[in-house]
């Protein structure tokens, strides 16, 4: 199993590439169920979930391949020859339920292994089925699988969202692309992700409008066509190297990545006292003096996203004063944080609230182990700043979400190395 091994002090300072968003790219990949024709995505980025993603569809009978031999665009297409998302492959990546509304939309029937909890939290799906029970299929669980079906095709319906759930709204989405009639989606979710989701199915000839917004409609169509669509870039992925520029007291320039997908986590991050300029071709991020703890909550788009505060509680940690951290999403993401105090942090998690109270020069390197994705990378910042060496355990959680992390890291001037 492969490690990392850091040994922290060094400014970061250079230019990093940022890639496609995962989080994007998975219900893209979903999408290509929804016709024969060619969809043809750019931008893809080089992930462990996205070679998950392309076995999945592949055994529905769906090609996947890269064209003109460019590895960072995928060309999707062919028809539905299997229904079933087995065990082996949903176990591996939760985003295999993006399957479900597809299928069923586009064949009547789908049986989808149900995935179960994971290290963040037991993360149901009922919401997905609720949703699809309202558009008039039937549902049934048995064996650990879901099957739904539909002969008779979906129909439009008013689906109320109690909570905004991604998962939720982009499997109903593309269900609801496909169904009879109107379909509303209300408090729905809005993320930058959801919205190229919407683009594209908008380019493959869907009728949505309300695109950006809590609120989605959705008049079916008989049949999508193919369509080429670039990714929008990874707002997780330009976060993380923002916090590596702050932690380091370096100065990065992130090329591709958007300002404006930050949202909450900008402001946050200037608040702690980090600079963020937007440029032509991306941001640049820069740490001004010291920086100050700060408090944060998690809450869906536009607020605060989860997959962000592992890093920056990372940050927190080193810098003056105690921050509160809240996480609202997911009931048990904060793993990273009994690792943080074996670097010499101080983090108190009290139920959904963790105390942080930083220190600057605070953190020694140890031997640590990453309990998910995004705490991986938590513990990669942790090991930029701390003294002595690092060495982060269970570099597989990283290769799901982050691409060539450590030669990004290395080429702006981290010492990290991966072992073997
Ligand atoms: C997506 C992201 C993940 C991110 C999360 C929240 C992808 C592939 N993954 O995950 O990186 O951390 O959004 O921003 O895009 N819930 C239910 N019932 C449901 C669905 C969700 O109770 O049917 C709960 C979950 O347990 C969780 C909360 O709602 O507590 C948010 O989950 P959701 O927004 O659905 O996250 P995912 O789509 O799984």
């Amino acid at each position: 199993m492969d490690r990392f091994r850091i040994r922290g002090g060094r400014p970061l300072s250079g230019t990093i590439t940022i890639g496609g968003a995962k989080n994007a790219a998975l219900p893209l990949m979903a999408a290509g169920l929804l016709t024969d024709d060619r969809l043809v995505l750019t931008n893809v980025p080089r992930l462990a979930d996205i070679v998950t993603m392309r076995a999945l569809l592949m055994q529905h009978g769906i090609a996947v391949e890269p064209t003109d031999n460019n590895a960072a665009s995928l060309s999707i297409g062919g028809a539905i020859t299997n229904t079933e998302a087995p065990y082996d492959i949903v176990r591996k990546m939760r985003a295999s339920i993006l399957v479900l509304g597809p299928l069923v939309a586009r064949t009547g029937e789908a049986r989808v292994s149900l995935p179960g909890g994971c290290a963040i939290g037991a993360r149901p799906v009922d919401l997905h089925l609720k949703g699809l029970e309202q558009m008039g299929a039937a549902i049934s669980l048995d064996g650990g699988y879901i099957t739904a079906t539909a002969p008779h095709g979906l129909t439009g319906a008013t689906i109320v969202f109690p909570f905004p759930s991604v998962g939720a709204t982009e499997n109903l989405l593309m269900a609801a692309a496909l169904a009879n009639g109107q379909t509303i989606l209300a408090n729905a979710a809005r993320e930058p992700e959801i919205t190229d989701l919407a683009d594209c199915l908008v380019a493959m000839g869907a009728r949505i409008t309300g695109i950006g917004s809590d609120r989605l409609t959705i008049e079916g169509v008989k049949s999508l066509h193919g369509a080429t669509h670039p990714i929008i870039a990874d707002r997780i992925e330009t976060g993380s190297y923002a916090c590596a520029a702050a932690i380091t007291g370096g100065t990065l320039h992130l090329k591709g990545g958007r300002l404006d997908h930050l949202g909450a986590v900008a402001r946050t991050l200037r608040e702690a006292g980090v600079e963020m300029t937007a440029e032509a071709d991306g941001l640049t991020v820069k740490r001004l003096n010291g920086l100050h703890g700060i408090d944060f909550i998690t809450e869906p788009y536009p607020g605060f996203p989860t997959d962000m505060q592992a890093q920056l509680m990372a940050l927190m940690c080193v810098a003056d004063g105690a921050s509160m951290i809240t996480e609202n999403i997911f009931e048990d993401r904060f793993g990273h944080h009994a690792e943080l105090n074996r670097m010499g942090a101080n983090i108190k998690v009290h139920g959904a609230s963790a105390i942080v109270r930083g220190k600057p020069g605070g953190l020694q390197g140890a031997p640590v182990m990453a309990s998910d994705l995004r705490a991986s990378f938590g513990l990669i910042l942790a090991g930029l700043v701390a003294t002595g060496e690092t060495t982060v355990n269970r570099v597989y959680h990283l290769d799901r979400g982050y691409e060539s992390a450590e030669q990004k890291l290395s080429a702006v001037g981290a010492n990290i190395e991966r072992v073997s």
